[in-house]
């Protein structure tokens, strides 16, 4: 019996962890989402500057909660944004379209489990993400990150991945 409890509590507190970390991911979404709209309006070089400069800061927010959210791709722009192994048999399954799932939960220890979630390409993506990148926003971009991988993509392509990793004890 108190096996049974101990495993219903920790059950409970195992999805409250997968809630707070989802939710974690949708609020980062939104305000990254919201920073590019607004520098949009200005520019897309000037929204270039505005990814660079306030895209990990935005992602790290949640670091101090018990929760930790980035961003990853297979062809990632940002040097630091690359697959990490507890990750990688997920995206690989997203890759081949064998998982169609929204997220996927992964064990990462006992104590520890991580979300995946796929990031689709919109139209507004391409400026910076497409085949025809204006000379200008190209010359910015091959500036800060010189080992860019992430163009090419087309709309409805998933462009990479948010994670989010989560207590579960
Ligand atoms: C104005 C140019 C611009 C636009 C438009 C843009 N991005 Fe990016 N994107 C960047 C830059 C710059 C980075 C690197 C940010 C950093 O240094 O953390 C980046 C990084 C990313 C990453 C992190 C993985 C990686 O490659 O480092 C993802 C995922 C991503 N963008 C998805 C999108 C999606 C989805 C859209 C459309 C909703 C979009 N981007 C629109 C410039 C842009």
């Amino acid at each position: 019996m108190k096996k049974i409890i101990f495993l219903v509590l920790l059950s409970f507190s195992t999805l409250a962890g997968q809630k707070e970390a989802l939710e974690a991911i949708q609020k980062t979404a939104m305000a990254l989402k919201k920073e590019l709209q607004s520098a949009m309006k200005v520019s897309p070089v000037n929204a270039i500057e505005v990814c660079n400069t306030k895209a990990m800061p935005i992602t790290k927010k949640y670091h101090s909660k018990g929760i930790e959210v980035g961003r990853v791709s297979l062809k990632n722009r940002n040097p630091n944004n690359t697959v990490k192994d507890w990750m990688k048999e997920t995206i690989d399954a997203y890759e081949s379209g064998s998982n169609k799932k929204g997220y996927s939960v992964v064990r990462i220890s006992n104590n520890q489990s991580g979300i995946i979630k796929p990031i689709k390409t919109m139209p507004l993506c391409l400026n910076c993400h497409g085949s025809n990148i204006k000379p200008e926003v190209s010359a910015r971009i091959n500036k800060l990150y010189p080992a860019d991988k992430a163009t090419g993509y087309k709309t409805g392509d998933t462009r990479g991945y948010f994670w989010a990793t989560f207590k579960t004890k």
